[in-house]
């Protein structure tokens, strides 16, 4: 095929020879974020982008890059790229979804149980050499089994993480607005209920909404003030589904006991009271990084780009109306 792709930073040595079996490949295989002007003469000539969440994919960028016809990210959220810019281009936007799942849901589970359990404070202590001896109110967190756990975004990610609540003898709650089938729910064991009474009921909440106008700060002042002073919120969506300063705010007065974070509301920079509290756990964005799933989501993003620049429906194709449209 002659077909010219932009990798926008370094990736997996497999998906690159996978490409080069296929199309030209040129890009920067570094692992630093491209300056948007330097991803706009980098993908200039390019038919085809491999992009990172880490890459704004807007309305510039097509100008600056008007030969472009597919966009694959590496990632399953696609916040990054204006899709109504990519629609009017006729461009084709794939993501990366279901080889993520399990793994991020493992994630949601170690910041759960960190957070529950102060493991991240325990270690701290611990290096600091101020272990002295076994004491019977050190580190007292809080138990697991048998709690509430309220889970908002019945999606994949969100039924992985309510199977897992099983081994820990947990009642499930869930809220989401887009229907889940009976079926689900019932193997899960899990109820729907409202936001308010997710809030109220849940000991330890667990967020798995993609980011959406609808979803932007979703977790706001109001929803911390509904939960128990005993709650512990765990995020590993996009950051601002969740607004920090108003959570930064439930941690020092007490309306809820304790948060870990993976994403954050203007990653990289973190709401600096985040940052001096003992009682939230903070994660550099790792929920879907482990070697085999990174792996497999990258050359996922591959696939999909050749398949696009094949003229092949891609596999994982965000933006299915316009493939249908084109079709028609
Ligand atoms: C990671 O955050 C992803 O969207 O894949």
């Amino acid at each position: 095929m002659n077909a010219k792709v932009f990798v926008t930073r370094g990736v997996f040595e497999q998906a690159i020879r996978f490409l080069a079996d296929h199309v030209e490949v040129e890009g920067n295989a570094t692992d630093r974020i491209l300056l948007p002007g330097e991803l706009h003469s980098g993908a200039r000539d390019a038919d085809g982008v491999l992009s990172l969440l880490t890459d704004r994919i807007d309305a510039a960028f097509f100008d600056a890059c008007p030969r472009v016809r597919v966009v694959s990210n590496f990632a399953v959220g696609f916040n990054n790229i204006d899709i109504d810019a990519a629609n009017r281009r006729r461009v084709l936007v794939t993501n990366t979804p279901g080889v993520l799942t399990e793994t991020t849901a493992d994630f949601a589970w170690c910041l759960l149980l960190a957070a529950a359990r102060r493991v991240v404070e325990g270690d701290r202590f611990t290096r600091e050499g101020r272990f002295t001896a076994w004491g019977p109110k050190l580190f007292l967190g809080h138990d697991v089994f048998g709690k509430t756990l309220g889970i908002i975004g019945m999606g994949r990610i969100g039924q992985a993480v309510a199977r897992r609540a099983a081994g820990f003898g947990m009642t499930v709650i869930f809220h989401d607005t887009q229907p889940v089938p009976e079926t689900v729910t019932r193997e899960l064991g899990a109820r729907a209920v409202s936001l308010g009474d997710l809030c109220r009921r849940s000991d330890f909440i667990s967020v798995h909404v993609p980011l959406l106008p609808e979803t932007h700060h979703l977790l706001d002042g109001a929803a911390f003030q509904a939960m128990k002073p005993t709650a512990i919120l765990v995020n590993t969506s996009r950051g601002p589904v969740v607004d920090e300063r108003a959570l930064a705010h439930a941690l020092e007065s007490d309306q809820i006991a304790g948060a870990g974070l993976d994403v954050y509301e203007r990653e990289p920079a973190i709401e600096p009271a985040l940052l001096e509290s003992d009682k939230i756990v903070l994660a550099p964005h790792i929920a879907s990084a482990s070697h085999e799933t990174r792996l497999r989501m990258c050359m996922m993003a591959a696939g999909n780009l050749v398949a696009g620049l094949r003229g092949e429906r891609p596999p994982n194709l965000v933006n299915v109306d316009l493939w249908q449209a084109r079709q028609g």
